[in-house]
């Protein structure tokens, strides 16, 4: 695999999806899809009649039909049948699963990376947070399925998924720890894939281990990873607190500027030099979209950028398109309006990582908006793992009811202004689910600081641009450089 120079950053739950790194595959970069709530995403689109059949024709391209059959005899709603917007939903994420739950992760994993790779030769990668250990595995498998060329990982340590990647390439189990609150033995607890399970036939499947890039903030981190993984790390991607989507949080004591967002020093900037010193390809990301930014990665020894705003904002995110045409009209279009767009909100992630916020009327970036949603927890990605006094374990989400919560050993300052990103982040795709109660979930977008920068992507009198245009935008002073 030739390395890239643009890496477009994997985007979660569904902005990059795989029409996005398609596109960026198309044109000789490395596309990335969200391996994120895939499975959620499968059954929605397929209840909502599978529009242009794209769900459906990667389904008949998975190697076990009785599987592919029974995903679709289970969820696919026919355009006319289609009675409202409550979606049915599968399983919530846990340590073990049911075998018919687990397939739906593989074979959602396998449609993403399989439509990104359709009909050409170019790389595909899929992006996962490792703090999302309990979805992760079966979605990785049925990724390596479709032939998914580079594994990225950021929000946590991941190093146990190089020995995995080494594994499934064999068709073999694979586990890997689950952090657990209360349990201070950290292998304790493991999750396990097992591709016999999902079927009898799976070892006739083709396989090759792909390459693993994890996220990194630091040096150290890096280092560690190198030194310390079950397997090889081929390249990192160093990613700052500029960034769009869950950011790493500052170094030693937390301190908050007069916005209420985490204050970053220099400590917090990863250390280039030690990072070139490693000897491994690596990306720099968060703020770096820009032709002149990527000339200086360059000139730091990196081998390209990462970049993910603004693919978030062209014609083929996943994201809705009254949202990005909202966005733009918002912040770039009429700009001035109402200080900055993005905020730093410490608060909002159920993972209590910092977490970037767009600010935009109609979402749950306003309070008012957000403090009428009733709190319910039904998707559950980001549920946390804690050890109860019987030995049992529950699951919990600070942004679910703030009593089951305190019920299950959480205290409530912890449920104080988080929101329900699960149920946001496919609002914001057009897959927002409508309660029981009538409740329509609404979105909540991220973004990174580089928001501030789209109008460099905006041929004069438009108001959309294209992934090859952010491409073409960012190469036009690298030229000869790579
Ligand atoms: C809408 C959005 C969603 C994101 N979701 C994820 C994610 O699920 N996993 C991840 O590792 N990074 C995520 N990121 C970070 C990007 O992959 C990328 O590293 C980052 O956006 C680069 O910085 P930039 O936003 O300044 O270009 C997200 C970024 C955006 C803008």
């Amino acid at each position: 695999m030739k390395l890239p120079l643009i890496i477009q950053g994997g985007m979660g739950v569904g902005v990059s999806d795989w029409r996005l790194a398609r596109a960026v595959s198309l044109e000789g970069e490395l596309g990335v899809v969200s391996g994120t709530g895939l499975n959620s995403m499968l059954v929605r689109r397929l209840q909502l009649a599978d529009p242009g059949g794209h769900m459906r024709r990667a389904l008949a391209n998975f190697f076990d039909q009785s599987i592919a059959k029974k995903i679709l005899d289970t969820f696919f709603v026919e355009e006319d049948e289609i009675e409202n917007r409550h979606f049915k939903r599968t399983a919530l994420p846990a340590i073990k699963l049911p075998v018919s739950v687990q397939r739906i992760y593989v074979v959602a994993g396998f449609v993403e990376v399989w439509l990104a790779k359709e009909g050409h030769s170019g790389s595909v990668g899929i992006n996962f947070l490792e703090k999302l250990q309990t979805s992760n595995l079966p979605t990785l498998y049925g990724a390596m399925l479709a032939g998914v060329d580079v594994v990225l990982m950021g929000a946590g340590l991941p190093k146990e998924i190089p020995g995995v990647l080494d594994k499934f390439a064999r068709h073999e189990d694979a586990s890997i720890s689950v952090n657990v609150i209360g349990c201070s033995d950290a292998s304790k607890y493991k999750t396990t894939f097992s591709p016999l399970a999902i079927s009898a036939h799976v070892k006739t499947q083709p396989m090759f281990r792909p390459k693993f890039f994890p996220i990194v903030a630091s040096s150290t981190l890096a280092h560690h990873l190198m030194h310390k993984s079950t397997g090889t790390v081929e390249g990192f991607i160093v990613e700052g607190m500029q960034a769009g989507g869950h950011n790493a949080p500052p170094r030693g004591p937390m301190k908050l500027s007069e916005r209420g967002e985490p204050v970053y020093g220099e400590r917090d900037a990863a250390n280039i030099k030690e990072i070139r010193e490693l000897g491994l390809p690596f990306w720099l990301a968060g703020s770096f979209g820009s032709a002149e930014r990527l000339v200086e990665a360059l000139e730091l020894g990196a081998n390209g950028i990462q970049v993910g705003t603004a693919f978030a904002f062209c014609d083929e995110s996943g994201l809705a398109k009254h949202l990005r045409d909202e966005v733009i009209q918002h912040w770039i279009t009429n700009s001035g309006i109402d200080g900055e767009p993005v905020f730093t909100d410490l608060q909002a992630s159920p993972t209590g990582f910092p977490f970037k916020v767009v600010k935009l009327p109609g979402t749950l970036s306003e309070k008012e908006i957000y403090d009428q949603r009733p709190r319910k927890c039904d998707l559950g990605y980001l549920r946390q793992m804690v050890v109860l006094e019987d030995e049992s374990i529950a699951y919990r989400c600070p942004a679910e009811p703030v009593e089951d919560f305190v019920k299950k050993g959480g205290k409530s300052e912890e449920t104080l202004d988080r929101k329900c990103l699960c149920n946001a982040l496919m609002a914001n795709i057009g897959l927002a689910q409508t309660q029981e109660d009538g409740y329509h979930e609404l979105p909540l977008l991220t973004a990174g600081d580089d928001l501030i920068n789209l109008g460099q992507f905006l041929q004069p009198g438009r108001q959309t641009y294209a992934a090859a245009e952010v491409l073409a935008t960012l190469k036009a002073k690298a030229e000869g450089e790579s």
